[in-house]
């Protein structure tokens, strides 16, 4: 077991995670060297749109997969319907905003196609809806992920703003409420009581977090390879 789940105590296996999650999971999400190229980016380098959209689109519908199958427990089910209802609308605003600035989305372009990274991610993530327990989810879509949206909408909102690009609802709406989806994690998973399985589970807990975290850098450093193909 890793030494830093043995040195958590008589704490309670939710508030190690969630602590565990934002500060140490999150900064290595942000080791990717799509965070530096953000800094950096230049106006015509927005090909990683594409993969946002991709991201975006198939993260709501896992969502919504997860909050339609029975799951136990009421507040874990309220969770889940209220945050697949509040990321629904996410890919079409993020569509409008490319139609805004002249990013066409055309399906069957090559330059549209999901990265083999990307395409990784989003396989994880489906499958953590869809066949995981409560608290592992929670872990996964909630904290991990949602601390990796956060992470980039904040830093992307500053690089799109330089590059004098105008910044409609998708990026101003969604960066807030991705702090709340990571706060409602937060609160989930230190709720002993709707979450009971997370006690005995802190291990493999601990190796799905990183494990997120690194398919999230492998899929964001993809998208600076892509960043340069014509949007
Ligand atoms: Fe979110």
């Amino acid at each position: 077991m890793d030494a830093n789940v043995e040195d958590s105590g008589d704490d309670s296996a939710g508030s190690f995670m969630s602590r565990y999650v934002s500060d140490r999971i999150r900064s290595s999400v942000r080791d990717s060297e799509m965070f530096s190229f953000l800094r950096e980016m230049a106006r015509d380098e927005l090909g990683w749109v594409h993969q946002l959209l991709h991201q975006s689109t198939e993260f709501t519908q896992a969502l919504s997969a997860r909050a339609a199958l029975p799951s136990d427990g009421v507040a874990y089910r309220a969770m889940t319907a209220q945050h697949a209802r509040e990321e629904v609308g996410l890919p079409a605003d993020l569509r409008v905003w490319m139609a805004i600035v002249g990013i066409s989305v055309d399906a069957g372009a090559r330059r549209t196609a999901m990265t083999p990274e990307t395409m990784t991610l989003v396989a994880h993530n489906w499958y953590v809806a869809q066949r995981l327990p409560p608290s592992e989810q929670v872990v996964a879509m909630n904290l991990v992920s949602e601390y990796a949206a956060l992470d980039f909408f904040t830093e992307a909102i500053v690089a799109l703003r330089r590059c004098g690009f105008p910044l409609s609802k998708f990026w101003r709406v969604h960066r807030d409420a991705d702090e709340v989806h990571a706060q409602m994690g937060t609160e989930l998973i230190c709720d002993g009581a709707s979450l009971m399985d997370a006690r005995d589970r802190v291990s493999s807990l601990v190796d799905l977090a990183r494990h997120t975290a690194n398919l999230y850098r492998a899929a964001l450093d993809s998208w600076v390879r892509v960043a340069r193909i014509r949007p």
